[in-house]
C-alpha cells in the first residue's frame, strides 16, 4: 500500500488528537500528519490515499482551518484519489447539525473525483439532523468526544480495519 495524507484541521486539538491516534494505530504504514492549511494544490499529487479530519464549528458550519481553506480546497484535482473522512462533532448541544461539516467536506471532495469509502452506519448516535447523514449512513467516521470518548477507541479502531483494505 501507498502512502496516506492523514489531513485534519482542529480548533480544540480534538481532532488533532484523533488524528495522531489513527497515525498511532496505523504505525505499520507510512502516515503523513498535516494541518490542512498546509496542503496546496501541489501537495496532493504525492498521495494516493488520503483521510481527512474536520469537526463542525457555529451551527453546522466548517472548523476554522477548514473554513479559511475552502476555496483553495474547491479547486484541488481529486481524481484517482481514495479518500476517507472522519468527523467530530456534539451530538446533544447541536442536535439540529451534527457532524454538518464532514458533509461539506465530502460534498467537495465528491465534485472533485475522489472516490469516497468508509462511510459508517448510524447506530448508536441521538440526534436529530445531520448533513453528514446520505442514504441512512454517515459518509465517514462519525465520532463525539463531548459525550461518547468511551467509544472512540473502538470506533477507530473498527473503521481503519474496514477501510484500509480499499486504500491502493
Ligand atoms: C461554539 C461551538 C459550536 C459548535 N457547533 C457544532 C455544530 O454545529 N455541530 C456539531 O456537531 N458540533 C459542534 N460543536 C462541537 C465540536 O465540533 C466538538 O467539540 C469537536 O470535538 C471540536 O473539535 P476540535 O477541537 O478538533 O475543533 C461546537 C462546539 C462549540 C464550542
Amino acid at each position: 500500500m501507498s502512502k496516506i495524507a492523514l489531513v485534519y484541521g482542529s480548533s480544540t486539538g480534538n481532532t488533532e488528537k484523533i488524528a495522531r491516534q489513527i497515525q498511532n494505530f496505523l504505525a505499520d504504514h507510512e502516515v503523513d500528519l498535516y494541518n490542512v492549511q498546509e496542503c496546496g494544490v501541489d501537495f496532493y499529487s504525492d498521495y494516493d490515499n488520503i483521510i481527512f479530519g474536520v469537526s463542525t464549528w457555529g451551527e453546522g458550519d466548517l472548523q476554522d482551518d477548514w473554513d479559511s481553506y475552502e476555496k483553495k480546497f474547491a479547486q484541488i484535482d481529486l481524481s484517482g484519489k481514495t479518500v476517507a473522512l472522519f468527523g467530530l462533532g456534539d451530538q446533544e448541544e447541536y442536535s439540529d447539525n451534527y457532524l454538518d461539516a464532514m458533509g461539506s467536506v465530502y460534498d467537495i471532495v465528491i465534485k472533485n473525483g475522489a472516490s469516497v469509502i468508509g462511510a459508517w452506519e448510524n447506530t448508536g448516535y441521538d440526534f436529530d439532523e445531520s448533513t453528514a447523514l446520505r442514504d441512512g449512513v454517515f459518509v465517514g467516521l462519525a465520532l463525539d468526544e463531548d459525550n461518547q470518548s468511551k467509544l472512540t477507541d473502538a470506533r477507530v479502531t473498527q473503521w481503519l480495519g474496514e477501510i484500509l483494505p480499499s486504500f491502493k
